[in-house]
């Protein structure tokens, strides 16, 4: 539908998670008329919900280049090494700076910012607010600092389709606005510079750590839109989710790593610490190393969880470092203070998405990707613990820069400065071209009519739960040849149900629907990443190639939709 309101912009924020809105504040303070536009509500994604914090080199011993080095171990050969050294080095400059802007973190007796450890960090370089609600804080203090400086937002607005201009370059985003008043139905926010910051995709399997809005929208606009998108396989999953029962779905609970990081141990259903001598640093052994052992250990005991035993904290302990994690375990009738915690692992965090240059630029010139949508390369095949806080502020502090250095307006430039890496680090798959790994069909998408106004057939809001459940089954923690091509065809038959259904009754449009939608495409695109790397790495195990492959596949898997497949 053509849009029923326009709004103008220098630059158009999508997304009000830490990245957004850092984005959002620093673009505001260059003097670009910056326009913030979120699904729901500005605090709804999927940052308030971070609990053990935010890493960064700011303990005395510490430095970049030992932050770097864990993190490219953690990344399993795939990190862009510039761009981890971006981060670490400007990284405790961007806390810093958040302090500034009303972040309160927790502090020493002496004053000093208070630091845990995590999973892979072989230093205290957590930094942590409210003692396990770093997330909430963060995200209090920037929602305050964007209503104090009157930065224009959007809530209730569901981003649909990137607009371009007769050169393919960027000109804003049409949007689907409920119940904001002067605002309401479909709209466009028109802009040279789109930065997306949409947040994950947890939402595609059944049991995730995300919010119910953390559906791939981000990414599957992007492939709409024709951007390139990376490293998708690698969905990380965290290890110590409180455990709900066999069948709990949605939103779970997290517990973490920070208490792993104080002390606590995981033990299997006979009480044996099974992460001694598994790796050197045992329970706190890079996440994916943690998450294979649990899944093992779980199928080799029959068991549906694995506990992690705390009790030693003691109460106060709990109830002053931990209290929102003691509250949730307490609120499933679990007391972590007399009892060891069943945890099992769920859908965290996607370490791919879409590719940027180390200024945020994606392969659409005027479209920006930082935080959990953005693939900058910081992750490789493993995000490293409490390191995406820190790349969501590093990043959008990076591309308020390059607009604020070169204007949002067409001196952008048309061509990212790409990765260090050399091209032969590159797989291209043109999915609906016969040299994808799959010649099928790739996308959701009928072509696009006109300008952003893509006609598609949505799927019915129903179909979440399906997709979810096929995601879980096949390409979940463990996956295989079989089990992935399973997911594929389930998908599949998803997207002909849905086509079909399109040819007589579509989905109404609505948040549902489209989420759905994305949903599915972002789920298609992932189940085939993971079926064309034929190897174990960092947080894609392949059951049937066990083992790491580095003349094969020390490689990224970099994705495009050709233009009759968007
Ligand atoms: C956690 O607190 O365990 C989550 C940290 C992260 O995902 O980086």
């Amino acid at each position: 539908p053509a849009p029923g309101w326009t709004v103008d912009a220098d630059v158009v924020v999508v997304g009000s998670g830490v990245a957004g809105l850092t984005a959002a504040l620093r673009c505001t303070a260059a003097g670009l008329r910056t326009v913030v536009v979120t699904k729901a509500l500005l605090d709804a994604g999927s940052t308030r919900w971070a609990q053990g914090g935010i890493a960064a080199a700011l303990g005395e011993g510490d430095s970049p280049e030992q932050h770097l080095d864990d993190t490219l171990v953690a990344g399993a050969g795939l990190c862009d090494t510039e761009a981890v050294r971006a981060l670490v080095t400007e990284g405790p400059g961007a806390v810093r700076r958040l302090i500034e802007t009303g972040a309160a973190f927790d502090v020493t007796a002496d004053g000093g910012i208070a630091l845990t450890r995590e999973g892979g960090h072989h230093r205290r370089r957590i930094a942590h607010a409210g003692g396990d609600a770093t997330g909430a804080e963060i995200s209090r203090a920037l929602v305050e600092a964007i209503r104090a400086r009157g930065v224009r937002t959007i809530e209730n607005a569901l981003v649909l389709d990137l607009l371009k201009d007769a050169d393919g370059r960027t000109a804003g985003v049409t949007l689907h606005v409920m119940g904001e008043g002067q605002h309401d139905g479909v709209g466009a926010v028109h802009a040279p510079a789109v930065v997306l910051a949409t947040g994950g995709m947890g939402q595609v399997f059944s049991a995730t750590t995300n919010p119910s809005v953390s559906t791939g929208d981000g990414v599957a606009l992007a492939l709409r839109a024709g951007a390139e998108i990376s490293d998708l396989e690698f969905v990380q999953f965290h290890p110590t989710v409180l455990f709900l029962g066999a069948g709990a779905e949605g939103q779970q609970p997290l517990v973490s790593e920070a208490v792993r990081g104080e002390g606590a141990h995981l033990v299997d259903a006979d009480g044996v610490r099974f992460m001694l001598g598994q790796h050197e640093l045992a329970e706190l052994a890079p996440r994916d190393i943690v998450a294979k052992a649990i899944t093992r250990r779980m199928i080799e005991q029959g068991a549906e969880h694995m506990y992690l035993d705390a009790r030693h904290f003691g109460a106060e302990m709990w109830e002053n470092r931990f209290p929102t994690i003691l509250a949730a375990c307490r609120a499933h009738g679990i007391d972590p203070v007399t009892e060891p915690v069943p945890v099992a692992p769920a859908a965290h965090y996607a370490s791919g998405g879409v590719r940027t240059d180390l200024r945020g630029r994606t392969t659409v010139p005027g479209l920006y990707a930082c935080g959990e949508v953005a693939c900058t390369g910081v992750h490789g095949a493993n995000r490293l613990a409490s390191n995406s806080l820190l790349e969501g502020l590093v990043f959008a502090e990076r591309i308020a820069a390059d607009l604020a250095a070169h204007g949002p307006h067409r001196d952008v430039a048309p061509a990212p400065e790409h990765r260090t890496e050399s091209p032969d680090t590159e797989i291209w798959a043109e999915f609906g071209s016969a040299d994808g790994p799959d010649a099928g069909p790739w996308a959701v998408t009928e072509p696009a009519a006109g300008n952003g106004a893509a006609v598609l057939t949505l799927l019915a809001p129903e179909a979440r739960r399906d997709v979810q459940r096929i995601m879980t089954r096949g390409a979940g923690v463990l996956r295989s040849a079989a089990s992935l091509a399973e997911a594929a065809a389930g998908l599949d038959a998803l997207r002909r149900g849905a086509a079909e259904a399109g040819g007589r009754k579509a989905a109404e449009p609505g948040v549902d629907s489209w989420e759905t939608t994305n949903l599915l495409c972002v789920a298609r695109v992932l189940v085939a990443a993971a079926r064309t790397r034929a190897e174990t790495r960092g947080c894609h195990w392949r059951e049937d190639h066990p083992d790491r492959d580095d003349a094969a596949w020390r490689r990224h898997l970099v994705v495009r939709l050709t233009p009759d497949r968007r």
